[in-house]
């Protein structure tokens, strides 16, 4: 439907089963596009458990799964905290693919939630290195890779419902999220002379691993049981559901799309109607 016959991407996060950047990794590869799947791959001390990361084995599940579309598939593992390791990455995936079309800064640290007159600095740390100083350096080295094409590229950031309205207990993820909304709008403008078109997808609620965790967080917090704060989020929405990870990779396969060739420099809500602004 959009046609990504022959492209490259990279989908940073996309190592974890479930989540938003393994649906992306799907659409992707049914679009013709050939795709790295790259993640953290290790378990990196109690803030990057193993309860909350990608880990290498099923990065290769993920490959597997999207080489049987017909495209060619990578697992590499990536930190997205290191800039020398997005060095790497880009040099590995230049090697495989001559070249790189579309980077999807996916990869996020959603589960480090704490009150915000208690809030530890190392806490609001790792949250903003993944969120948006990784964005940042996978952007950069992306960018670095596409001035050089003529075909330019796409840079899609997977912000939030977030990055438009206010979370409790979440000053990290949504000054994270905010941010993202700035380095898309920088980046946008900037870019655009070289044919690289930059724009950021706001899901709402999904219930991936990480979605889980923040049912359970705000449940308990809520005083209300899991299921009965999940349908309240549900009530609150004018389609009467959350969102589903297939929803966020419509949306990036569109906006990578040449359908999408006047687009840069926006924040999509994929929100169900949730958020407007
Ligand atoms: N699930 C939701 O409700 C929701 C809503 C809005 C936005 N988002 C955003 O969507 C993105 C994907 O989230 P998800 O819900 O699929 O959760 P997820 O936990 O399945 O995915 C997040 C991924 O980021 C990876 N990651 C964490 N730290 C990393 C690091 N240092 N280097 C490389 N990778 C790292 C994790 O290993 C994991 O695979 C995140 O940016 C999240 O903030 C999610």
């Amino acid at each position: 439907m959009y046609n990504l016959k022959g492209k490259s991407a990279i989908v940073t996060g996309s190592g974890r089963k479930k989540g938003i950047g393994e649906a992306i990794i799907m659409k992707l590869a049914e679009e013709g596009c050939n795709v790295v799947i790259t993640d953290i791959g290790a378990v990196k001390g109690q803030q990057f458990s193993k309860d909350h990361i990608g880990t290498t084995d099923e990065m290769e599940a993920i490959a597997a799964e999207a080489r049987s579309k017909g495209v060619q598939a990578i697992a590499i593992a990536c930190d997205v905290r290191f800039e020398e390791e997005i060095t790497q990455l880009m040099k590995q995936v230049q090697e495989a693919f001559g070249g790189l079309d579309i980077l999807v800064n996916n990869a996020g640290v959603g589960y480090i939630m704490e009150e915000f007159t208690e809030f530890k600095a190392e806490s609001w740390d790792a949250v903003l290195d993944v969120n948006l100083k990784g964005a940042f350096l996978c952007s950069k080295h992306a960018a670095r890779v596409m001035k050089g094409q003529d075909s330019g590229g796409n840079i899609i950031n997977i912000a939030s419902q977030a990055a438009k309205s206010g979370f409790p207990y979440a000053a990290a993820y949504t000054a994270s999220k905010h941010g993202m909304i700035g380095l898309t709008r920088s980046n946008a403008v900037e870019l655009g002379q070289f044919g690289i078109r930059v724009n950021a997808v706001c899901p709402n609620h999904i219930t991936t691993g990480l979605g889980h965790w923040q049912n359970q967080f705000f449940s308990e917090k809520l005083g209300l049981d899991y299921e009965t704060y999940l349908q309240s989020i549900k009530d609150r929405n004018p389609l009467g559901r959350t969102g589903l990870v297939e929803d966020i990779a419509k949306a990036v396969a569109f906006l990578c799309s040449d359908q999408a060739n006047y687009i840069t420099g926006e924040a999509m809500n994929v929100s169900g109607g949730e958020e407007y602004h």
